[in-house]
């Protein structure tokens, strides 16, 4: 069973796209008259151009809205798309799931002919999000094993990548895994936790210990107290970058 068949079902109740995060990968994208939009899930941030969204899960494709571009059921791995199909492939919070990255990334290379852009997180920065430093070590240790992939997505794409910070606002409408870094009482909800793949995929005893302790942080206000730099702040680089390369 595809993964997302598992954790996606509540997807489109947590995973709301943000706007400001739509015009990073706007921007990043440029002006492409066609996209393959690969992991394409239930359509969030995907571009009017698009005229294929990859997704293996049933359960995502299930959710796109009614209009949206016609999916298929594949994996980045092996494109159902002819060479040189579209301008621009697209990859938003996704790559860190693709089993075989170096076959994505060949392929995604093969059907387009301008453009790649990817939405993804930067690892390094994300070792130090609070959530997983001081409360959850078994999801730092998912993310980290996550992670992999991503490195070597950049190291694929070597230097002609360009990578760009995505700050995430402290109001994120999208509900990804470090979205709530100013409103930690929202990990506390299992909802919020079962849209982001880094929780539904770490074992919950694991993470038992340290849900409580920041539930009694966050009543007693020393989460408040601990970050006073956090609560004043609009935007948080927490990692997550655009990353674009020309073809
Ligand atoms: C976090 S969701 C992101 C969905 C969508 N791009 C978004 O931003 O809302 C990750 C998606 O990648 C898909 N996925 C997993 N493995 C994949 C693979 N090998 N090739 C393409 N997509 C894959 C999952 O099924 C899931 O829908």
């Amino acid at each position: 069973m595809a993964l997302y068949d598992r954790i996606g079902r509540s997807y489109r109740r947590t995973r709301v796209p943000d706007p400001r995060i739509a015009a990073a990968i706007r921007h990043a994208l440029g002006d492409v008259g066609s996209v393959v939009n690969i992991g394409a899930g239930a359509g969030a941030y995907e571009p009017p151009e698009t005229v294929l969204a990859v997704e293996p899960s049933r359960v995502m494709i299930d959710q796109r809205p009614a209009g949206a571009a016609p999916a298929v059921a594949a994996v980045a791995e092996a494109l159902p798309l002819p060479d040189d199909a579209v301008d621009a492939a697209l990859a938003v919070l996704t790559v860190h799931h693709w089993s075989d990255v170096a076959a994505g990334v060949a392929e995604l290379r093969r059907v387009a002919r301008r453009r790649a852009v990817f939405f993804t997180w930067w690892p390094d920065r994300v070792t130090d999000f609070w959530l997983l430093r001081d409360y959850l070590p078994a999801a730092a240790e998912t993310d980290a094993r996550l992670a992999g992939r991503i490195e070597e997505l950049t190291r694929l794409l070597g230097a002609d990548a360009k990578i760009r910070p995505v700050p995430v606002p402290h109001d994120c409408v999208d509900g990804f895994a470090a979205a709530f870094w100013r409103r930690p009482e929202a990990y506390l909800d299992p909802e919020v936790r079962a849209g982001m793949s880094v929780f539904a995929t770490t074992d919950p005893a694991a993470l038992a210990d340290g849900l409580r302790r920041l539930e009694a942080d966050v009543r007693s206000g020393a989460w408040h107290r601990a970050h006073p730099d956090l609560v004043h702040a609009d935007s948080l680089d927490v990692g997550y970058c655009t990353v674009a390369v020309d073809l």
